[in-house]
């Protein structure tokens, strides 16, 4: 499976992924990812929203046991980050049914779409949609960087996007979503284990802070005349690592555009994007009102004009606890002291789902922690582990 997937989406210049959402490199994988199903014998599906599904029994039954993850990408992401999951899931099947195992309810594996939100900037689109936590119209306002919206993206790649929406019936087929992920931290590293199990997601979200000044000429404009927009968002990127870790918690600016963008030109926009996190929610909202409060008074020194946008949020997830218990049981041991329990900075479609359907996630060792980067690894011996871990979890899940 993984000499498939490696080259698709591959830049041989960073030896990073990009597979965006609803361009080749996604089609690739979804193809791919078909093949998986189909090969298998499952009973292959999309759903509304074009998130993709794999069965193996009645899936009208109900109580269905789900696993899988995404295989979409950041810009020059890690190979893991989503395809282990994946992966994991048809790896997990293999090894149940090559020792007999007879399932007592049915299973699925998925693949959702638009997962890390690149193109269109909001993260788990294919689950936010299906469990009702984006609107429709929301969604089809949703443009990429090129001022392609998601409806004419998804026409594009051969979907309707007038069919999007809420899936109550697809949901109300799942008993419990297991997500299987590449840990995107070392946890597990400093604790000496190759898999553990979730025990929360941090509340994050993404803001836009339009910096708008005047552009003018870099050589005539006199430094006291300028309206430079760029030196508020410099003094608010370095505002937001001293907020951050006033407070313990993370806050990035790794994306900007600039206008006009260039050499020689004072930009008239600056135009970033903050991502913050933190354990809690009252320290999120301290981080991100302590540096939208001071990017305005650089904005108002500099004559710059500000407008803030938040442009996606996800509250505080915590995993139930009963199916979390039952993973560190069927895991082998006893005790949440015995197996890592983690929680995560890092936003999953298990997150979204666990609104609606009971939902755990188990966590591969990452030995650097490195993620969202062509560095991202993770070890085989440990990989082979989580398929172990996840077969374990299904078989203890899904069969007598
Ligand atoms: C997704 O990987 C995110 O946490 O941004
Ligand atoms: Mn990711
Ligand atoms: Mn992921």
């Amino acid at each position: 499976m993984w000499a498939e997937l490696l080259p698709v989406g591959r830049s041989s210049a960073s030896g990073g992924y990009r597979r965006y959402a609803w361009t080749g490199a996604d089609a690739e994988c979804r193809a791919w990812f078909e093949d998986q199903a189909r090969a298998r014998g499952l009973a292959y599906e999309t759903d509304r929203n074009g998130n993709q599904w794999a069965w193996l029994g009645d899936l009208a039954a109900g109580n269905a046991v789900v696993t899988g993850s995404h295989l979409d990408s950041v810009p020059d992401g890690g190979a893991f980050d989503g395809p282990l999951g994946v992966v994991s899931a048809f790896a997990a099947l293999d090894e149940l049914r090559r020792g007999g195992a007879r399932f007592t309810r049915p299973l699925a594996i998925v693949n959702f779409g638009d997962e890390e939100g690149a193109r269109f900037g909001l993260a788990c689109v294919g689950s936010r949609l299906t469990a009702g936590a984006l609107t429709v119209e929301d969604a089809h306002r949703l443009t990429d960087g090129d001022g392609i919206t998601l409806p004419k993206a998804m026409e594009a790649a051969g979907y309707d996007p007038d069919a999007i929406g809420p899936d109550p019936e697809r949901l109300a087929r799942i008993g419990a979503f297991v997500e299987l992920h590449v840990e995107q931290g070392r946890a597990l590293d400093l604790t000496g284990d190759a898999v553990g199990v979730a025990s929360a997601i941090w509340p994050h979200g993404r803001w836009r802070f339009d910096f708008r000044g005047e552009a003018n000429h870099a050589g005539t404009t006199r430094l006291a005349d300028r309206r430079d927009p760029m030196l508020s968002y410099a003094e608010t990127v370095l505002a937001a690592r001293r907020e951050a870790e006033l407070a313990g918690a993370v806050a990035t600016f790794g994306k900007i555009a600039v206008e006009p963008n260039g050499v020689n030109a004072i930009p008239s926009l600056v135009r970033g994007w903050l991502d913050s996190r933190a354990a809690d929610q009252h320290r999120l909202d301290t981080v991100v009102t302590g540096i939208e409060k001071a990017a305005r008074e650089y904005a108002a020194a500099h004559g710059v004009d500000l407008d803030v946008v938040r442009e996606s949020f996800t509250p505080v997830v915590e995993f139930d606890h009963a199916l979390r218990d039952e993973l560190a049981r069927i895991l082998g041991k006893d005790t949440e002291l015995t197996v890592p329990v983690l929680g995560t900075g890092a936003g999953h479609d298990a997150g979204i789902l666990s609104a609606r359907v009971p939902t755990a996630m188990l966590f591969v060792r990452n030995p650097t922690g490195v993620s969202h980067s062509p560095a991202e690894s993770a070890a085989e011996d440990d990989c082979v582990a989580g398929v172990r871990a996840l077969a374990d979890v299904l078989e203890g899940l899904a069969c007598t």
